[in-house]
């Protein structure tokens, strides 16, 4: 298994395609799409958002995803997130293809795995700071105790501790957004998917929020993926790409 045929060249691509080309040794890549398409009906007429899109998510990076309004970044982030599913093509993690998984097991796999940051936080109103940040981990089934002892020091961490008892209405639009932060990584994923974190914050609190976000990929050595019209926070990712016809290019912003 693996071996080439005589004069079969080496795999160039860093995108990984075959499962069998991967060990059993963690060197999979965490996440993966390869060939993914996605097409919506809307109004009787077929929209190609994505086409054949290749992206691997490689340990420990960091990667910017732009382009234009409508150009399939939510779109894309959803199907690598397990949310929708692709009109063809497959996501893999570590080389398993999640939508070969269960309804329940797809459900336990997205929240062990991926850790999600939105434009607008979701956070729940009748819930504290701790109590939201918490919420995965109640819900998984963990005792109170338990979760606030895990999630308390993340909350530290994001700046909050001294906000943990205030309720979203109470909590600054920058303070709600860490909170969000904090809720996705109480889980401990290995993959962090964030759509637009900071495009609902003034400048101050975006430019508070991006370098949060940068510091914990590199402490927690997270692979992140960021959907962002922000070049300050695109910029401090490793890598910046555009979707653009359908399919990931490398960023041409200046
Ligand atoms: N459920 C759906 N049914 C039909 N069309 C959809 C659906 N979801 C998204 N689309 C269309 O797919 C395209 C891509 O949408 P998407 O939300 O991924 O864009 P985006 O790049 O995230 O844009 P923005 O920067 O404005 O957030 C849009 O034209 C949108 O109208
Ligand atoms: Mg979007």
């Amino acid at each position: 298994m693996g071996e080439r045929k005589p004069g079969e060249k080496p795999p160039i691509s860093r995108k990984v395609g075959p499962q069998a080309e991967a060990g059993a040794d963690g060197s999979q890549p965490l996440l993966e799409a390869s060939g993914v398409t996605k097409v919506f009906v809307a109004g009787g007429e077929r929209l190609t958002i994505l086409n054949s899109l290749d992206l691997t998510v490689e340990r420990g990076r960091s990667m910017a995803v732009l382009g234009a309004s409508g150009s399939g970044k939510s779109t894309l982030m959803y199907l690598l997130g397990g949310l929708d599913r692709p009109t063809g093509g497959r996501v893999l993690s570590k080389g398993r293809d999640v939508f070969s998984l269960s309804e329940n097991e797809l459900a336990h796999w997205r929240a062990k795995e991926i850790g999600f940051v939105f434009q607008f936080h979701y956070l729940l109103s009748d819930f504290t700071a701790l109590e939201n940040a918490a919420m995965p981990l109640l819900l998984s089934g963990m005792g109170r105790e338990e979760a606030y002892g895990l999630t308390e020091p993340i909350l530290e961490r994001v700046g909050l501790s001294d906000r943990k008892g205030h309720r979203p209405g109470a909590l600054s639009g920058g303070e709600q957004q860490r909170v969000a932060i904090a809720r996705a990584l109480v889980m401990g994923p290995e993959v962090l998917l964030a759509d637009e974190p900071t495009g609902n914050l003034d400048n101050r609190n975006a430019s508070m929020v991006n370098d949060l976000f940068r510091e914990l990929v590199t402490e927690r050595n997270l692979s992140a993926i960021v959907v962002t019209h922000n070049e300050r926070l695109a910029r401090m990712m490793d890598a910046c790409m555009e979707i653009f016809e359908g399919r990931l290019r490398p960023w041409q912003g200046q």
